[in-house]
């Protein structure tokens, strides 16, 4: 049967190569849809999970994976010899960077390899990953070539940029459109036809190119504006007189032509804070420098180190000398409601106070432990002794689980870099706010 009419009539079995924070509600969504499904994992204790029907993300439920298989839709490997049943593989592997924030797509390149020596004729292949411009054309695609098939005519292959946001309950797999771009004409329309069968909408565009561009403005443009008005924090903190929040509120109310973002303690997770490096990497090649997409990244880096001094100056102004101080910071994950520390800014923080403070606590109801320059932390219980012992609770993360109201009652001191206490009071500090 062509590839056309096993997508029209949902025969084609659909793989899924990587099942973290992507793949996982991504091959949930296929199989929802009714599709046969077939993961992939490198790491073995997540595929174990899977096939035992154990979900390890906030955003699917355990009942939903044991479902599909209990229907025969999904099943789970840890190495890739299924790859030839399958009709349809996304990769869905980590693109992050090195140390000195170059790209790092290993993982697409081994996936591709991995791929490359086990395909078969009618086979599309679909990269979700972010990553720089022309990734899958002159990347992935040589090496899928290495398997003697011809693109466009034997195999199709695409670019289709994931959007998912963990803990959005608003936007899902489902009404988030997805934008296409393949390698021939061919190639965008099999990829289309089947995320028709999973999206609400397929948005197709000329090249892969402009489908990795596109997921980097998206990402970048995030970056920008979190810098700007970070900046415009670190103004008002300067200023005195000005609280940001009220800014940003007022401007909000602007009915067009104005999105709010706010500060913070710096920007963590897999996309953010990763894809403005991408772009400047990429442009590189070009003699083009990204002085203004970088700037917009030092600035938001900057934000955990503003932060920790800003906490040794709310010590010293409170008379806790910073080496006796201990410090409870509450939220590890990256943002609220998840359990993500990738690049966390708490991970960043808690960096910057070993060695100088006298005890650091973190808690965070998702992240049971966490390390931090090899050493490894345990999420604290809360408790009302323990706020009355630290000197100073640090709102990295604006979990909505946490009672506030407790916590200015019982707390000491509150240092809130996410205007989450939204209350003045004599021992709440606020990021971007110096009025009393
Ligand atoms: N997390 C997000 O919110 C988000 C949103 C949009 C796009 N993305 C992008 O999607 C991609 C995946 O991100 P993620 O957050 O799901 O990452 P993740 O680390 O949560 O998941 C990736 C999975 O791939 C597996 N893996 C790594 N190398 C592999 C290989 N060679 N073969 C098979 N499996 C392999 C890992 O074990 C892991 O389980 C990245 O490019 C990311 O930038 C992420």
């Amino acid at each position: 049967m062509e590839l056309k009419e096993k997508i029209l009539k949902k025969e084609a079995i659909v793989g899924v190569v990587g099942l973290g924070y992507v793949g996982l509600p991504l091959i949930i969504a296929i199989g929802e849809a009714g599709f046969k499904t077939i993961g992939i994992d490198t790491d073995k204790e997540k595929v174990a999970k899977v096939k035992r029907g154990e979900s390890y993300l906030e955003d699917v439920k355990s009942e939903e994976i044991k479902n599909l298989i209990k229907k025969g839709l999904l099943k789970a490997y840890n190495t890739y010899e299924k790859i030839e049943e399958c009709d349809i593989i996304n990769i869905a592997v980590p693109t992050p960077f090195t140390p000195t924030k170059d790209p790092d797509i290993s993982s697409i390149i081994d996936a591709g390899k991995e791929i490359s020596k086990r395909m078969r004729k009618g086979q599309l292949i679909i990269l979700r990953s972010t990553t720089y411009p022309e990734t899958t054309e002159k990347v992935l695609k040589p090496i899928l070539d290495k398997s003697g098939l011809k693109i466009g005519k034997d195999y199709f292959l695409s670019f289709a940029p994931e959007r998912i946001d963990p803990g959005n309950k608003i936007w899902t797999i489902k009404n988030t459109p997805v934008v296409v771009g393949g390698v021939t004409e061919k190639c965008t329309y099999l990829t289309k036809i089947f995320y028709e069968k999973i999206v609400n909408k397929v948005v197709p565009v000329s090249s892969p190119r402009v489908a990795e561009m596109a997921k980097l403005l998206e990402n970048i443009f995030r970056s920008v504006n979190i810098a700007l008005v970070n900046e415009l924090a670190l103004l008002c903190e300067r200023m005195g007189n000005i609280n940001v929040w009220e800014v940003i509120s007022a401007a909000s109310t602007k009915p067009f032509g104005f999105m709010p973002f706010y500060p913070g303690p710096g920007i963590g997770g897999h996309c953010i804070l990763v894809d403005p490096y991408y772009l400047s990497w990429k442009a590189k090649e070009y003699d083009f420098h990204l002085n203004f997409i970088e700037l917009a990244a030092e600035t938001n880096e900057y934000m955990p180190f503003f932060v920790v001094n800003k906490l040794f100056d709310i010590l010293g102004q409170n008379k806790v000398k910073i080496k006796d101080a201990e410090i409870l910071i509450l939220g590890a994950a990256f943002k609220r409601d998840v359990s993500d520390t990738r690049n966390s800014p708490t991970i960043k923080i808690i960096s910057l106070l070993e060695g100088k403070v006298k005890k650091i606590y973190y808690n965070d109801p998702y992240v049971p432990t966490l390390k931090v320059n090899n050493k490894e932390y345990h999420s604290v219980k809360l408790s009302k002794n323990l706020l009355k012992k630290v000197d100073c609770v640090l709102i990295a993360t604006d979990h909505s689980i946490y009672n506030y109201n407790w916590l200015l009652e019982n707390a000491r001191l509150i240092f809130d870099t996410r205007n989450a206490i939204k209350k003045k009071n004599k021992k709440v500090y606020l990021l971007g706010c110096n009025i009393f």
